[in-house]
């Protein structure tokens, strides 16, 4: 079976590994490469997934943020719910998991947060186990996305949340045009000049260009169980953020 790796296909098997070296690669300048190629907009879409998750104040509530990074959802959501969650940091790759613990210590926020190194299509947790599943710009990097819904819906509570910010399709004339020029010329560039390494960036890109759009991803995520679909559009479309519950 073959999947998208970018703009190339791949046998399903080759994707993960190619995932992983982009990211380690990219881990200790994520955070900065986040900034410019989004100018900061990326910070405005997580508080909106932590505006629209509205976490409880209360103590005991648990989230499971996957392909959590170096930590950005997870801290808002602690901070969100007046530091009363526990967000449990999910992502397959060390490098990026080692900047997010680094992070969280210098915030004060470790007693809140624990990081786990896994994959998002085999997770290693018991079912009903998380009132909060969040994913931020992760299930695209990931090989087989209808495997990660479905273990989404299996570790979520009844009653549970789930919530998918990702980059979607522009549905705003000459945004898509402007969109499109940044994407493919501006960002590699800037990848390359900041990071001496415009390869990730492309795939990146790439990867961006190849995902389903709002519209059939809420369909992908009702055929893994989620009722209540929805989703609201950032940027004129640029990011959208899914949500479904597990009823
Ligand atoms: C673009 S980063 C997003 C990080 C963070 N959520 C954020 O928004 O800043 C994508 C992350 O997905 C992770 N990832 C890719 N494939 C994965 C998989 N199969 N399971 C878990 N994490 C994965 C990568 O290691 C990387 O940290």
């Amino acid at each position: 079976m073959e999947t998208s790796y970018g703009f190339r296909n791949v046998a399903a098997g080759d994707k993960q590994p190619l995932v992983n070296e982009v990211f380690h690669r990219v881990a200790k300048r994520y955070d900065v490469m986040n900034d410019l190629m989004s100018g900061g907009l990326h910070r405005l879409w997580k508080d909106a997934v932590v505006a629209w998750l509205n976490p409880p104040r209360r103590q005991g509530w648990r989230a499971l943020d996957v392909a959590g990074g170096t930590g950005d959802v997870a801290f808002r959501i602690v901070e969100g719910s007046g530091g009363n969650a526990h967000v449990t940091v999910l992502d397959i790759n060390g490098s990026m998991l080692d900047v997010g613990r680094e992070r969280a210590e210098k915030r004060g926020l470790a007693g809140n947060v624990d990081f786990v190194e896994a994959n998002a299509e085999e997770l290693p947790f018991a079912d009903d186990s998380f009132d909060a599943y969040t994913i931020a710009f992760g299930i695209r990097n990931v090989p087989r996305i209808e495997v990660a819904l479905s273990e989404a819906f299996r570790v979520l509570k009844p009653g549970g949340r789930f919530l998918c910010l990702e980059f979607s399709e522009v549905d705003m004339p000459l945004l898509d045009r402007v969109y499109e020029a940044w994407s493919f010329r501006a960002i590699p560039r800037i990848g390359k000049a900041v990071t001496g390494d415009g390869e990730p960036y492309e795939y990146l890109v790439e990867s961006i260009a190849k995902f389903p759009n709002q519209k059939n991803f809420a369909a992908m995520i009702e055929r893994a169980g989620f009722e209540r679909v929805s989703f609201r559009n950032y940027t004129g479309g640029v990011a959208a953020l899914h949500s479904g519950w597990k009823l």
